[in-house]
């Protein structure tokens, strides 16, 4: 990168310093975990700006609650931005009482990814973007995988590990909020998306590099820094442990943990690009900028950083 600077025409200042003609070309960058139902998250998308006309943005989830605030956000950030890519998150999918939208589960999902459609953002449910800017070519896949619990400890039943986590005043809100209507459970949702995503995934062309992006960590790894390791059991499944490999992932990228930070799993980059609840960015900042770069990739940007050691236990 530094070469790279050296070697452009400098055309003025962005965050990192100089600002050359290779950081002004397009880039695929990724966030979630907006929240904006909260006044200074709002406020903090209010102000976030591309660096180049053509910069791609994945939202991994979490923009807010309530279909409004949703469908402010994304607005907001699809005048900004040449592409915005969408998958959701658990606060997208509760019924909360103060939402004028009341519906459930599978219907209100439909809900949303209609609301994107309509403000052409790209979901789970359309076809593959493919990516050709610089670090391309790379094929976008937001998937929407949910939670079946299956990341407790081992050894330990559903029921077990949901009194375990009551005890420890750490139950998700989910439990109150995200019904999984028309599945009896969540474990049964989370199934269905896994088995249609699956599919689509073994039938891209493999000779294309793949950039999984999802709000739920897709290996349970990272769920192991977890300052309440009771709050894993609404972060993932063991589902989906493999698709980094077996789909052959250039990158991964999620969410919901709200512990930003770079970590590589079998060879892979996983990217957790959460901006997360006021009362933790305002403590630890965003020393990596609020945007994640995924591609190009550089080892500039995809330096492990900021390790925070809590999180929430409601992302
Ligand atoms: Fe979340
Ligand atoms: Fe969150």
């Amino acid at each position: 990168m530094a070469a790279m600077k050296h070697d452009c025409f400098a055309r003025g200042r962005g965050d990192h310093g100089l600002m050359t003609i290779a950081d002004s070309l397009p880039r695929l960058l990724a966030v979630s975990d907006l929240h904006v139902g909260m006044r200074d998250n709002r406020r903090l998308v209010e102000a976030l700006r591309p660096s180049s006309e053509g910069d791609w943005l994945i939202v991994a989830g979490d923009v807010a609650e309530l279909a409004d605030d949703v469908a402010w956000g994304l607005r907001r950030l699809t005048e900004r931005f040449a592409r915005v890519i969408w998958t959701p998150g658990n606060h997208e999918l509760w019924t909360h009482p103060e939402d004028r939208v009341q519906l459930r589960g599978v219907a209100r999902y439909e809900y949303l990814v209609d609301l994107c459609r309509s403000l052409r953002v790209s979901t789970p449910e359309d076809p593959y973007l493919r990516w050709d800017g610089r670090g391309g070519p790379a094929v976008i896949a937001p998937v929407f995988s949910l939670y079946d619990y299956s990341f407790r400890p081992s050894g330990m039943t559903r029921q077990e590990s949901l009194v375990w986590a009551r005890a420890a005043g750490i139950v998700c809100t989910d439990e109150f909020l995200l019904d999984p209507a028309p599945y009896p459970g969540v474990e049964e949702w989370c199934a269905a998306r896994v088995e249609v995503t699956e599919r689509r995934l073994a039938a891209l062309d493999a000779d294309v590099p793949l950039i999984l992006a999802g709000h739920w960590p897709l290996v349970r790894e990272p769920t192991e820094v977890l300052w309440h390791p009771e709050f894993a059991q609404w972060c993932g499944t063991t589902r989906t442990a493999d698709w980094h490999s077996r789909f052959r992932a250039a990158a991964v990228v999620y969410g919901h943990l709200h512990i930003p930070r770079t970590t590589w799993q079998d060879g892979v980059r996983f990217e957790e690009v959460s901006i997360g609840y006021p009362r933790e960015w305002q403590a630890r900042g965003h020393p990596r900028g609020h945007l994640r770069q995924i591609l190009p990739f550089s080892h500039e940007h995809g330096m492990a950083a900021v390790h925070a050691p809590e999180t929430s236990g409601i992302a």
